[in-house]
């Protein structure tokens, strides 16, 4: 068992879920920076006007704003090839509307940028995860507004001109169609629509709003692609999809139909018309029966169809089964919906898992775009403990990625042209949907937590000796 040569061992991770230094470099508020903490079972809230006494785990995070070159020699130590990051919009244009960039943004992922560049290690860039600056929230409810369009680009600009010739690898955007979903509409988009506090799991819905800016988003994504070729012909540009794997419960064919057309809205809709540059068909009998009205400019067709990506890329965590018959489906299958599928056991957060489900999803997603693949999120969010002896001993963690790889390898011999793996969170961060640090994804262990206590500092899990083994020997060794 073996992968290509040069494949692209690596690991994943996102500014706002690990920088803290939220102030710090001219920085301005993105929207993750008014969240709150959560746990598994209660909501993490939104609270637009900053709290006294309140925690915000984004703004100190695990502090990689200062640690960052200890944590990039980790990743090397590792045998890391590639390193996806993402680039915190509100550190090059703090209010997100400025014409200019700011300097010490941009300095500072240079350095960053340079330290992989060290260690051999190849950047992959996702250009927007989960950070919009939360004054265009504010001022025009963020993607709501095709305003943001050109906000977007002249970041892409600053971006794709600074870093040319050293970054070659870029994601437009992270997760682009969590916005199908209720729950994307602020964590992906932005958008609030009532500037008040409530529950992340509770906001006050638009879908208009979100299929609109979603539409926005397509556009940006487009000429951001094209952007990126014509500053340098050597630029890719990929998407960034959830692949959530959907089952029928049942082979009752209205179970199918059932998941047919939610498999369509969640896995297929953003990256149909990212790599094909079109909308499909089928979204738009969603739209009609939903009363959803997307507001289309001429020329918006030409420019979809002149800015597919280059290559697709997705989160992989979980599957979920779908039926027409809703009294079958009591509790939910995961966070994304769905109903429990009786053959997968599920993490501590209830996030069904799958490996198999990953060998069929890259297989549909080969036979559907032909382009290169990668699987640049995946892994257990896990509660870790360090033991007497200094130790953390993750062997659900090794299992869990172990079960993956060997799916993936199976998908490659299937015929998938899969170019690498960016497990999530390689070093510890701050969970997105629930703002803990205590669902934990990394090979190193880094001592900070819910209260806000601990000093930062990284410790070597089990797995992370586990994983430098499996980079080492090209993923063949992966006992
Ligand atoms: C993906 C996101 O949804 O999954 C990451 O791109 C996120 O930002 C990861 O952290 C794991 O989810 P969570 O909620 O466990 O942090």
């Amino acid at each position: 068992m073996s992968f290509p040569s040069g494949f692209y061992w690596g690991g994943a991770t996102a500014a706002n879920q690990l920088e803290g230094g939220w102030q710090e470099g001219g920085k301005g508020i993105s929207c993750p920076d008014i969240c709150t903490g959560g746990t598994a079972t209660t909501s993490k809230r939104i609270t637009p006007v900053l709290e006294e006494g309140t925690f915000y785990p984004s703004h100190d995070a695990i502090d990689h704003y200062h640690r960052y070159k200890e944590d990039i020699a980790l990743f090397a130590e590792m045998g890391f090839k590639m390193y996806r990051f993402s680039i915190a919009w509100t550190r090059i244009f703090p209010n997100g509307d400025e014409e200019q960039p700011n300097e010490e943004g941009l300095k500072f992922y240079e350095s960053l940028i340079d330290e992989c560049l060290k260690y051999g290690i190849e950047p992959m860039v996702t250009i927007s995860h989960y950070e919009v600056p939360f004054n265009l929230t504010k001022k025009w409810n963020s993607w709501v507004d095709r305003r943001m369009i050109d906000c977007y680009l002249r970041f892409c600009k600053a971006i794709f001109t600074r870093y040319k010739g050293k970054v070659k690898y870029w994601l437009t955007f992270n997760e682009i169609n969590s916005a199908t979903t209720p729950m994307g509409g602020f964590l992906s988009q932005g958008i609030l629509n009532e500037i008040k506090a409530m529950d992340f799991m509770d906001q006050v819905d638009n879908p208009n709003n979100r299929f609109q800016g979603l539409h926005h988003q397509f556009l940006a994504s487009a000429l951001a692609v094209k952007m990126a070729h014509e500053i340098d012909p050597n630029n890719q540009v990929g998407c960034m999809q959830i692949m959530a794997t959907s089952y029928a419960l049942t082979c009752h064919p209205e179970d199918e139909i059932v998941n047919q057309q939610k498999g369509h809205l969640m896995n297929w809709f953003c990256s149909d018309v990212q790599c094909r540059g079109k909308y499909p068909n089928y979204i738009k009998r969603y739209f009609k029966d939903n009363n959803i009205t997307v507001h289309m400019e001429p020329g918006d067709d030409d420019i979809l169809a002149a800015g597919p990506v280059d290559f697709y890329t997705c989160s992989y965590y979980m599957s979920n089964c779908q039926t027409a018959d809703e009294s079958k489906g009591t509790g939910k299958g995961n966070i994304l919906g769905g109903v429990p599928n009786p053959y997968l056991k599920a993490s501590d957060w209830g996030w069904q898992i799958d490996p198999i489900g990953l060998r069929y999803s890259l297989n549909e997603i080969w036979d559907r775009y032909q382009k290169p693949i990668f699987v640049v999120e995946n892994g257990l969010g896990a509660y870790d403990k360090i033991d007497e002896d200094g130790k953390v001993r993750d062997d659900y963690r090794v299992d869990y990625l172990r079960s993956h790889i060997q799916q993936m390898h199976e998908a490659i011999l299937d015929g998938v042209d899969l170019r690498g793996y960016t497990p999530w969170g390689c070093i510890d961060l701050v969970s997105a949907s629930t703002g803990e640090m205590a669902k934990r994804y990394g090979f190193i262990f880094v001592e900070r937590y819910d209260d806000g206590t601990g000093d930062f500092s990284r410790r070597k899990k089990e797995s992370f000796y586990w994983y430098k083994k499996v980079i080492e020997t090209n993923g063949e060794d992966l006992d």
